[in-house]
């Protein structure tokens, strides 16, 4: 292999990646990135000038800004890696039916497809949860990363309008959690294991509930395991689920 065609092979790795984050910028719960940005920057200004007396308002406002810089940095960059992070635990693989629940803005459909999965997403656009969500938003990231069919159905982790046992894995990322209710988080839980087929995996990635939901599944799957995630904002959990 001549050097000028290493150089393009790298240019294009490094144009693949510019690209995934490129599509990648779009803010997970803007209201609170955006609360704790500005108040740690009010803190941290009117501290300092009142110092030394005011260095724990210092102290505070530089811990709330780096909070708020924290969780942009996840939107922006680390999700890109948390994704695959997410795709190896459900073992998928090429061909693989792959139903991403809550995708967003395809964070997860989109990695799966450019994996060659026939992936299906379904979400209900919520705009509180995240940033310019709706269908458009996330045909146009599928463009950037330049995969073009994947199902994207408009509908409700709680009432799936799929066959039981249709798919190969089921993914969520920092999805469940939204659920106000406990009995619809359960139903959100159950309608994914449901949609599973035999030897399938489900890994639900989230913030908070984790222990609800193995304490759903685990009577349910042949295998469980958790992980702790500290590279996100906040931590994560994931919960892996094989079904028999
Ligand atoms: C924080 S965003 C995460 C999006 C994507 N999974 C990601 O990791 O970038 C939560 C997503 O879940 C969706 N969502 C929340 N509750 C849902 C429900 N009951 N059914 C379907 N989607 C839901 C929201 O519309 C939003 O797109």
């Amino acid at each position: 292999m001549t050097v000028i065609n290493i150089h393009v092979i790298q240019i294009q790795k490094l144009r693949r990646i510019t690209d995934a984050i490129y599509a990648s910028i779009w803010i997970d719960a803007p209201f609170w990135v955006g609360i704790l940005i500005v108040i740690g920057l009010i803190f941290s200004l009117v501290s300092l000038k009142g110092l030394p007396q005011s260095i724990g308002g210092l102290f505070f406002g530089l811990f709330m800004l780096s909070m708020g810089l924290w969780m942009f940095l996840y939107s922006t960059v680390i999700k890109i890696k948390h994704r695959h992070v997410i795709l190896r635990l459900a073992q998928v693989d090429r061909n693989d039916k792959v139903l991403d629940v809550g995708t967003g803005r395809g964070l997860l459909a989109i990695a799966a497809a450019q994996m060659g999965c026939k992936v299906t997403a379904i979400d209900r656009w919520s705009q509180w949860d995240i940033s310019g969500n709706s269908r458009e938003a996330f045909r146009k990231n599928a463009e950037i990363e330049q995969v073009a069919d994947i199902e994207l159905i408009d509908g409700d982790a709680c009432e799936l309008p799929f066959a039981a046992e249709s798919f190969d894995a089921v993914v969520s990322n920092f999805v469940i959690h939204n659920i106000k209710s406990p009995e619809d988080r359960e139903q959100a839980v159950r309608e994914m294991w449901r949609v599973l087929r035999p030897n399938g995996r489900l890994v639900i990635s989230d913030i908070q509930r984790i222990s609800e939901y193995i304490e759903i599944l685990a009577p349910l799957a042949s295998q469980i395991e958790t992980k702790r995630i500290f590279y996100t904002f906040p931590f994560s959990q994931i919960v892996v689920a094989h079904k028999k």
